[in-house]
């Protein structure tokens, strides 16, 4: 673990370190995790799934829809013990191996783990977040009975940010939905979408 990585994670370092462990052995061995990310798992994966760590308000209700492995989700929950996370995800082989993580990582008693589609879920919550899912256009139509009409959702995406925004802006005025992209380091954006003030 890096320095950065460290201070990152402040106490949760050791978790952190813990999860990395299990996304480099069963992460892999269960093929949610290509073999070449083995060496690339702290930079391109979990810190990169931490990014929207500012965005995300004090003590929020949280669902990571399309959790994969469980980014950004699991590192957001540990990076941020105030939140109250749910891994949404579809796939029995991934919904299983968050299971075990969750339970590894003792963290069940704030991160809950849901096998489904996010146009199929029936809760609400203050934040939405999703990355590497889907286009912009297609996650504000699965996502937005998930945050509305108080929430938001925080898609994350690198530089095609801007024009994923664009390509979606009719049917985000058609649903009173405003889109911004965040700035959150290198080529990471984070485009926030709230009901429109
Ligand atoms: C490319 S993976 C990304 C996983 C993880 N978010 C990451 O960043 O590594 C996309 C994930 O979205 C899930 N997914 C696809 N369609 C979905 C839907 N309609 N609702 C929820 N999850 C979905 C897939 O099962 C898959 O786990």
């Amino acid at each position: 673990m890096t320095q950065a990585a460290r201070t990152a994670f402040g106490e949760g370092h050791p978790l952190a370190e813990a999860y990395v462990q299990i996304l480099a052995t069963r992460g892999i061995e269960w093929g949610l995790i290509g073999p070449r990310e083995a060496d690339r798992l702290w930079d391109r994966h979990v810190l990169n799934s931490l990014a929207m760590v500012p965005f995300v308000p004090d003590g929020a209700t949280v669902v990571d829809v399309g959790s994969g492995a469980g980014l950004p989700g699991i590192p957001l929950a540990i990076a941020r013990p105030d939140l109250t996370v749910t891994l949404l995800e579809p796939l029995l082989r991934r919904f299983n191996f968050l299971v075990e993580a969750v339970a590894e990582l003792g963290l069940g008693d704030r991160v809950a783990v849901v096998r489904g589609r996010a146009e199929e879920h029936k809760a609400t919550y203050d934040v939405v977040t999703c990355r590497a899912v889907a286009p912009l256009e297609r996650l504000v139509g699965w996502c937005a009975p998930l945050f509305l009409p108080a929430g938001e959702l925080l898609a994350q995406k690198g530089s095609s940010a801007q024009a994923e925004v664009d390509a979606a802006s009719a049917d985000l005025r058609r649903r009173h939905l405003t889109a911004r992209v965040l700035e959150a380091g290198g080529d990471t954006f984070i485009v926030r979408v709230r009901p429109t003030r």
